[in-house]
């Protein structure tokens, strides 16, 4: 049986990326698209995440505006010179025909988990505000998700915009906090196992001579992201950030994770940094002690994700 799957998202290339895997995949079956601010505003990431689904010839699939701005942290300027001013490589694609669905994206994610008890698997791909709304709205989603694979954070290395944040959680940590901290079961795909997964220029060489128009698609809009990938870590190709957690959904064993529970810097120079405590049985009670365990990725088979990633877009 599919997993019925959310996908919260700023798209972004690489949330385009991980969107077209989901609906590549057999064993997913997309039920909505919430937006949020982060690579692009709000409005741009509801335009982005409908023209995805008329694109792919899926406009059935339910696209829900989400919040425009953090809980309490000030809103950042978007992520222009990683994605393009378009949020999709600079490619000047047509306004959608679609529109957003009349209810915003936190009361969405109550209406659809509720609906579905323990069946709606939440893969937030951008900054957390949307599911802590959510949360706040209907506390009891918490027991009713199947799950929530969130991309985002880093345990064991530096973070992607201070060396202690990674940019989905630094956008929104008191949300971050909230979805870590909320008795539901989290898996956390961060950079320690995204930056391992590279998707390099011969890759994605082959990705465009493939013969499928979806792949050639991804090639077109990942070049003005490809670049800021030469020009910031001198690589030639790509880090897979979110679609790793597309990915896990479809077969956590390409990962290797621990567990323990986590909390969110929220405040100073270390805010956003994801805090895993691995220590066993420690005494001393302090602000980790009795929280959730969060499930984290720190090794990853980034080939067999690779070529799995290549299998269905090519498909
Ligand atoms: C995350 O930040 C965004 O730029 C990407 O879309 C991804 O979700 C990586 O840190
Ligand atoms: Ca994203």
């Amino acid at each position: 049986m599919s997993k019925k799957v959310i996908i919260d998202t700023d798209p972004g290339v690489d949330d385009a990326m991980a969107i077209l895997l989901a609906l590549k995949s057999p064993e997913i079956e997309l039920v909505g698209l919430t937006t949020i601010y982060g690579n692009v505003y709000t409005d741009l990431a509801t335009q982005n995440a409908l023209r995805l689904v008329e694109l792919t010839g899926r406009p059935d699939i339910p696209v829900a505006h989400g919040a425009e701005s953090p809980l309490l942290a000030p809103l950042g300027p978007a992520a222009d010179f990683v994605h393009g001013w378009d949020g999709l490589g600079n490619i000047n694609l047509p306004p959608p025909q679609g529109r957003a669905v009349d209810r915003p994206a936190a009361q969405f994610i109550v209406e659809t988990v509720m609906a579905y008890p323990g069946e709606i698997t939440l893969v937030p791909i951008g900054p957390l505000t949307n599911l802590a709304l959510a949360l706040a709205l209907e506390p009891r989603i918490a027991d009713h998700v199947a799950e929530v694979v969130v991309m985002g954070g880093a345990a064991t290395v530096n973070g992607n915009v201070t060396p202690a944040a990674e940019a989905n959680i630094i956008n929104d940590p008191h949300a971050a906090d909230m979805v870590f901290t909320a008795a539901w079961p989290v898996t956390m795909v961060g950079l320690d196992v995204t930056m391992q997964i590279i998707m390099t220029d011969d890759y994605m060489l082959a990705l465009k001579t493939s013969g499928s128009p979806m792949a050639e698609f991804i090639y077109t809009i990942s070049r003005f992201y490809r670049d800021f990938h030469y020009d910031t870590h001198g690589l030639a190709g790509m880090h897979t950030h979110d679609p790793s957690a597309i990915a896990y959904v479809l077969d956590p064993t390409l990962f290797t994770t621990v567990r323990g529970p986590l909390r969110v810097v929220t405040e100073g120079i270390a805010a956003g940094q994801t805090l895993l405590d691995r220590r066993q049985n420690w005494r001393q009670p302090n602000a980790w002690t009795g929280q959730p365990m969060v499930n984290v990725c720190l090794g990853a088979d980034a080939e067999r994700l690779l070529a799995l990633y290549r299998e269905r877009i090519t498909a």
